[in-house]
């Protein structure tokens, strides 16, 4: 689907509101995972404002982080930091129920093991984002963490990305687990890549963001403003 960006916001916030509803409804917790990178930033601050700033179920809200640069929270490559500007400070989501990944791999790991004990998490939401080169959250085109399978985090080092500094991944397994996959991608210079992944063509199915199969659905919400390449609207839900 493709929206201009407040349309895509506004979708992606309501199917968010919805899963959160959803998910407190039958277990009482609402485990969601944040995408990095400055797409998200507008969903972040909508959510942050009425009307659902009022009708999210914060308290019951956990936040969780896709993958994280190994910068201090407050640096501007921070995806934490992002996110608490844009959103976390301005509701009323219990410190405790937010969980930074700045710590590194481990750290993350231990606390993934913590909150869900003798399991892989099963996150209600996974929000995520895709680069010009099918990368999505720090999972790389070629590298060895797209196909870990039994650590829930890595550490990744990878001089091309943007910017260039040690991350740390959640890994295919956890995306895969999720009940629920949001992609939100912004920018012409991924349509093509979009396009590929989408339509199934060729190579495209080995890029890190097509290989990501949440167990109940993986949504695509596109923004392109000449959106000619893209399928037509109501090319419904990815799953
Ligand atoms: C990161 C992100 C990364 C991001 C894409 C898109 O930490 O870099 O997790 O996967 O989502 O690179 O980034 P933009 O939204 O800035 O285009």
């Amino acid at each position: 689907m493709f929206w201009s960006m407040p349309e895509l916001n506004r979708a992606a916030a309501s199917m968010l509101l919805q899963s959160a509803r959803q998910s407190v409804e039958s277990r009482a917790v609402f485990h969601l995972v944040l995408a990095g990178g400055k797409t998200p930033r507008g969903l972040y601050e909508m959510l942050a404002a009425p009307p659902f700033a009022r009708q999210m179920p914060w308290r019951q809200t956990h936040i969780w982080w896709g993958d994280e640069r190994l910068v201090p929270p407050d640096h501007p490559h921070s995806n934490y930091r992002l996110a608490h500007e844009a959103l976390l400070s301005h509701v009323p989501i219990p410190s405790g129920n937010i969980h930074p990944a700045h710590a590194g791999a481990r750290a993350y790991e231990r606390e993934l093991h913590e909150a869900f004990p003798g399991k892989t998490p099963d996150f209600d939401l996974v929000l995520l984002g895709m680069g010009p080169d099918g990368h999505t959250a720090s999972l790389f085109p070629g590298t060895p963490a797209l196909d870990e399978r039994s650590r829930f985090v890595v550490e990744v080092r990878y001089p091309q990305a943007d910017p260039p500094v040690p991350r740390i991944t959640m890994t295919l397994p956890l995306f895969d687990n999720a009940h629920a996959v949001i992609f939100l991608v912004a920018g012409a210079e991924k349509a093509a890549v979009v396009d590929a992944i989408l339509r199934h063509r060729g190579s495209a199915s080995r890029l890190p963001a097509a290989r990501v199969r949440a167990s109940r659905s993986t949504i695509w919400l596109v923004f392109r403003p000449d959106s000619d390449l893209l399928p037509r609207p109501g090319a419904g839900p990815v799953s």
